[in-house]
């Protein structure tokens, strides 16, 4: 098979994207993991065309980590940095807390990413926030962070997902009145929809 690295860390072949491995658990021969976009919004955005400037340095703040699937491709591709990875279901934890055993470079945080003062003295200032919650406030959420947590030259990722907002209006209303919202306290660089993901807006901001 021949991979093409197009990213830092991201490789790809005709079809599939990957990460290599960097868990501990992982052998000597590093192996390349297959990075599903109908399982992670952030490989399908990359396969829309936009990198995101992760590097293998960067510290990043991943809100909604869930049990740390696409978590752990991030920590593959920051392989020297970090990520927090928050999450604040009891239930989802437990996995989160077993993906970061294998992978020192993912501090898993319980808590409500609505409160980031409860974890700030956890976290550093982030090069790039990633955020995939399914809450009403998903803009507000994402301010909150981005004020408390991200460097002035930082990139906030945010995926909307419409209908956590709103479950009857049309999805180009809810997505034009959350990118609103997130335009009170950052700057929209771009937005771009996702093939596989229809109720769902990636949406890229700076400070
Ligand atoms: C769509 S899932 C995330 C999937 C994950 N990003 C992935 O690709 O592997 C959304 C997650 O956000 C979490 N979540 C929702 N509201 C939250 C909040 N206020 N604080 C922290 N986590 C939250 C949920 O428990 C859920 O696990």
């Amino acid at each position: 098979m021949t991979f093409t690295e197009i990213g830092c860390g991201i490789y790809r072949d005709e079809k599939r994207l990957f990460t290599m491995d960097q868990s501990v658990s992982a052998s000597k021969d590093r192996e390349f993991r297959t990075w599903d976009p109908h399982h992670s919004k952030l490989a399908a955005l990359i396969l829309k065309g936009f990198m995101p400037p992760i590097t293998e340095s960067s510290r990043v703040l991943y809100l909604g980590a869930a049990a740390g699937s696409t978590a752990s491709h991030v920590s593959d591709i920051a392989r020297n940095g970090l990520v927090y990875a928050l999450e604040f279901s009891p239930r989802v934890m437990k996995n989160l807390i077993l993906a970061c055993e294998s992978r020192p470079n993912m501090i898993p945080i319980f808590a409500d990413a609505n409160h980031p003062e409860k974890y700030s003295y956890l976290v550093d200032k982030v090069d790039v926030i990633y955020q995939d919650i399914s809450q009403r406030n998903q803009a507000e959420i994402a301010l909150k962070n981005v004020r408390c947590f991200l460097k002035d030259e930082g990139c906030l990722i945010l995926m909307i997902k419409a209908r956590s907002i709103d479950t009857i209006a049309k999805t180009r209303e809810i997505f034009g009145k959350e990118v609103e919202k997130l335009r009170e306290g950052a700057s929209v660089l771009e937005t771009v929809k996702l093939p596989q993901y229809r109720d769902h807006l990636a949406v890229i901001a700076t400070k």
